[in-house]
C-alpha cells in the first residue's frame, strides 16, 4: 500500500470487470477513493466489495456510456458523493463479433463507434467540464494496439474506433492543458480477460498461442494493465500529454 493517490477521487468506467476492475483495486490500494461504473450493478458491487475487503474506499454507479444524460449524471453523482473528480479512466469498451469490412453490418459498426469512440468522448466531455472548473485533473482513455499500431482481419470497426480514441486524446490534451487537465491514452495488446480470447478458444489455448505470437511469449496481466493506467494518472507522468502508451509484449516492436 502506498499513498500516491491519497485524497484523490478516481472514476473508472468498465470497473466491474477485467482491466477496469484491476485498475480500481490498484487505485484504492494507493489511497484513492474510487467510483466504478458500468451497466451491470452485480459486477460493480463485487469490485467495491473487493476494495473494501482490502481496506480501501469505493462506491459504484450504473452508466451506459452510449447515453449522454447517463454520463452527465455519473459525473454529477461522483462529485456530489465524494466532493470532486480528480482522475477519470475511460476504460469501458465493446468488441463486436469478427466481421470483414465487406460483410460488416452498419448497425454493428455504428454501435462500436457509439460505445468506444463517442462513449469515450462523451465521458471526457463531462469530466473535462468539471475538471476545468475545479483546477484540473487527469484523464486516461483506454484504446488498443488494434487499429493504431497493428491490424487484425475482422476487427476493422473495433480498430477504427480505438485508433480514433488516441486521436481524440491528443486533441483533448492540447485543448485543455492550460486548464490543468492532462489527457493520455493507454493502448494494450492482449490482456488476461475474455476479450482477448479467440472464438471457442480456452484460456489454456491462448497461453499456447501467445508463446508463438508475442516476443515476450505471453499476454499481459491485469496488474500490468492497471500499473500502466496508474502511471499515466500519477504525477510521475506529469510531462506526458496526448501520449499513446503501448503495452504489448513487444508485438508491435
Ligand atoms: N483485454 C484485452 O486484450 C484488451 C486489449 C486492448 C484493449 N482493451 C480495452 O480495455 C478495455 C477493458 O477491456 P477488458 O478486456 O477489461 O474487457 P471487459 O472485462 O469486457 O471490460 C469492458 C467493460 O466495459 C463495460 N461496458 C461495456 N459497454 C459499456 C457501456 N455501453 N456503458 C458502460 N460500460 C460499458 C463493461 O461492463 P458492463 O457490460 O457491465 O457495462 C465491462 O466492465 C476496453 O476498452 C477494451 O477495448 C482490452
Amino acid at each position: 500500500m502506498t499513498d500516491r493517490f491519497t485524497g484523490k477521487v478516481a472514476l473508472v468506467t468498465g470497473g466491474g470487470s477485467g482491466i477496469g476492475r484491476a485498475t480500481a483495486v490498484a487505485f484504492a490500494r494507493e489511497g484513492a477513493t474510487v467510483v466504478v461504473a458500468g451497466r451491470t450493478s452485480d459486477r460493480l458491487v463485487e469490485t467495491v466489495e473487493l476494495i473494501e475487503k482490502d481496506g480501501g474506499e469505493a462506491s459504484w454507479a450504473t452508466v451506459d456510456i452510449a447515453v449522454e444524460a447517463e454520463v452527465e449524471a455519473l459525473v454529477r453523482t461522483v462529485v456530489e458523493r465524494h466532493g470532486g473528480l480528480d482522475i477519470a479512466v475511460n476504460n469501458a469498451g465493446y468488441l463486436p463479433e469478427p466481421a470483414g469490412l465487406a460483410e460488416l453490418a452498419e448497425d454493428v459498426f455504428e454501435r462500436t463507434l457509439q460505445i468506444n469512440l463517442l462513449g469515450t468522448w462523451r465521458s471526457m466531455k463531462h469530466e473535462i467540464r468539471h475538471m476545468r472548473a475545479h483546477g484540473g485533473g487527469v484523464i486516461v482513455n483506454v484504446g488498443s494496439v488494434v487499429g493504431a499500431h497493428l491490424t487484425i482481419p475482422g476487427a476493422g470497426a473495433y480498430g477504427a474506433s480505438k485508433a480514433a480514441i488516441a486521436a481524440l486524446g491528443r486533441s483533448a490534451a492540447r485543448e485543455y492543458a492550460a486548464d490543468g487537465i492532462r489527457v493520455n491514452t493507454l493502448s494494450p495488446s492482449s490482456m488476461d480477460t475474455p476479450m482477448s480470447l479467440l472464438e471457442n478458444e480456452t484460456p489454456e489455448e491462448r497461453v499456447e498461442r501467445a508463446k508463438g505470437m508475442f516476443p515476450l511469449g505471453r499476454i499481459g496481466s491485469l496488474e500490468e494493465g492497471a500499473a500502466a493506467v496508474l502511471y499515466l494518472a500519477s504525477p510521475e507522468s506529469g510531462f506526458a500529454l496526448g501520449h499513446d502508451l503501448v503495452i504489448d509484449g513487444g508485438i508491435t516492436a
